[in-house]
């Protein structure tokens, strides 16, 4: 199909829950959305009804922060999209759940990533998001059709215009590429630390090779509970860092957490609008118009 026809065939079925994000995507893809109704059966169960006609090549836009019910919903869209006529079924979740379970902790537990990417594989011709918690594999190809978009450039751009020249600092090692992404285009320098977790709030952060600085930003893909950014706050001031600013990526942010990262001396925390929160700051939305039009 010429680029034209494809980009013609596109459309937007998009779930009501990602308002700010989605309408960002509509604007740089120059389209309207067509809205997924969603009802929910007194007994929990779910029925989604999408609008016709589906794109021939139909695009469903969901955030999957929260995911269980939404998961399902999801993979119900995609097959009334296919039996609508789409021959080609996109799914766009800026945040992909499940991803940090890609190891068996302890005897008896599930590989949560491999069944999640298993169903979604089945249900969608490529999967699209941002900065999937990748871990113990590099590229999200190796578990699904699709591609894990990067936020650095964005968040970048943020650090480059309201803290320029700040210390870079991510919590853990696993954020190293990212973190260095980010510091590399910040044009800033950068650090990362080692994180010991002991339990889901309880977490010890130390920073090796630290040299003296004013002001910091931290970033990381996720805060949830809040508690690694709150610990490497903490520790950063106990270094004598006196500003202090965090840039996530997912903003999933459990109750309280925001407030347990401004208590720990944080000054502003911001977000990508992978979900809506109001940290979002950073919008993410061309990066998918991009993928989407390629
Ligand atoms: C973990 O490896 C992630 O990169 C985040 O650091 C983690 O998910 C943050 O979780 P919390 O806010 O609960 O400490």
């Amino acid at each position: 199909m010429a680029r034209s026809a494809a980009a013609a065939a596109l459309r937007l079925h998009a779930f009501p829950d990602q308002s700010s994000f989605t309408a960002s995507l509509a604007k740089h893809l120059g389209r309207d959305t067509t809205a997924i109704d969603l009802h929910r059966f007194p007994d929990g169960e779910s029925l989604v009804r999408v609008q016709l006609p589906a794109g021939r090549h139909a695009v469903v836009v969901r955030t999957l922060d929260h995911p269980n019910a939404k998961l399902l919903e999801v993979l119900l869209a995609a097959d009334a999209l296919r039996r609508a006529g789409a021959a080609r079924v996109t799914l766009v979740a800026p945040y992909l759940p499940y991803m940090r379970q890609d190891k068996i902790f302890h005897p008896g537990e599930p590989l949560s990533q491999h069944v999640v990417a298993r169903s979604l594989r089945q249900a969608f011709d490529q999967v699209l998001t941002l900065e999937a918690h990748l871990h113990r594999i590099t590229s999200l190809q190796e578990i699904l059709p699709g591609k894990s978009l990067s936020a650095a450039p964005a968040v970048a751009a943020w650090v480059n215009k309201h803290a320029p020249g700040a210390l870079v600092v991510g919590p853990d090692s696993e954020s190293t590429p990212w973190v260095r992404a980010v510091a590399r285009a910040a044009d800033s320098p950068w650090l990362v630390g080692t994180k010991q977790r002991r339990g889901d709030r309880r977490v010890a952060i130390e920073f090796l090779d630290f040299e003296a600085v004013t002001h910091a930003v931290l970033v990381d893909d996720i805060a949830s509970s809040g508690v690694t950014l709150a610990v490497a706050a903490r520790e950063l001031q106990r270094r004598g860092v006196r500003r202090i600013d965090a840039v996530v990526v997912h903003a999933i942010f459990a109750p309280a957490a925001k407030q347990r990262i401004h208590r720990a001396g944080v000054r502003r925390v911001i977000s990508c609008n992978s979900i809506a929160h109001e940290s979002n700051g950073i919008d993410c939305a061309a990066y998918f118009a991009a993928a989407l039009r390629r």
